[in-house]
């Protein structure tokens, strides 16, 4: 999760975010490159007195200052291609968990084990534990195993939320009448967390995702300590 004076992106738990986090570094790293070019020209400009007797037209000049800003833009569209389709694709799951966004809270449904469900609701700050997080714990968490591959099926309820944790790189819509996928593979144990990202109502910030990533042996044990 994030924590104090993260201002960049979290720890990746998943391969897709760690392919996420490359692809900002290198649109990143471009980024700099052109700011740093462009802001020295706009500097210089300030020393040009703008009079050149013999200065008419300059085909090379604009020819190189065409096709370049092109080519640049490749260098970021095609491995943000790749990545898109890289996010698309499903690998076979394992396990798959249903998701549905209410307002104002996460229902889920792990629909391959005897039908488990259950309401996962934010602990109000009044009754929260001293190790607790405030506005990101929740009653019932997401328990799911790692080293698998997930899908994750998200819809919602009432109004369109948004199914989204960080460090999975995940962040699907919830949109009524209509079942979005998506798939990860969590590739250590852990809490992570998230949040509704899609403005849902007065209580949108009180929605929170708690995923509990645990080995496979013990996601057996929740899942038949749960089946009643
Ligand atoms: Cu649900 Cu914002």
């Amino acid at each position: 999760m994030s924590t104090w004076a993260n201002l960049g992106l979290q720890d990746s738990a998943s391969p897709l975010m760690e392919q996420l986090i490359f692809f900002h570094d290198h649109a990143l790293l471009i980024l700099v490159m052109i700011t740093v070019l462009v802001g020295y020209l706009m500097f210089m400009l300030f020393f040009n007195n703008y009079v050149n007797r013999f200065l008419l037209h300059g085909q090379l000049i604009e020819m190189i200052w065409t096709i370049l800003p092109a080519i640049i833009l490749l260098f970021i569209a095609l491995p943000s291609l790749r990545l898109l389709y890289l996010l698309d694709e499903i690998n076979e799951p394992s396990v798959t968990l249903k998701s549905i966004g209410h307002q104002w809270y996460w229902s889920y449904e792990y629909s391959d084990f005897n039908n488990i469900e259950f309401d996962s609701y934010m602990i109000p700050t009044n009754e929260l534990s001293t190790d607790g997080f405030r506005l990101l714990d929740v009653d019932n968490r997401v328990v799911l195993p790692m080293n698998s591959q997930i899908r994750i099926l998200v819809t919602a309820a009432d109004v369109i939320h948004s199914w989204t944790i960080p460090a999975l790189g995940v962040k699907v819509d919830g949109t009524p009448g209509r079942l979005n996928q998506t798939n990860f593979f969590i590739n250590r144990p852990g809490l992570f967390y998230g949040q509704c990202s899609e403005i849902c109502g007065a209580n949108h910030s009180f929605m929170p995702i708690v995923i509990e990533s645990v080995p496979v042996n013990y996601f057996i044990k929740w899942i038949s300590s749960n089946n009643s």
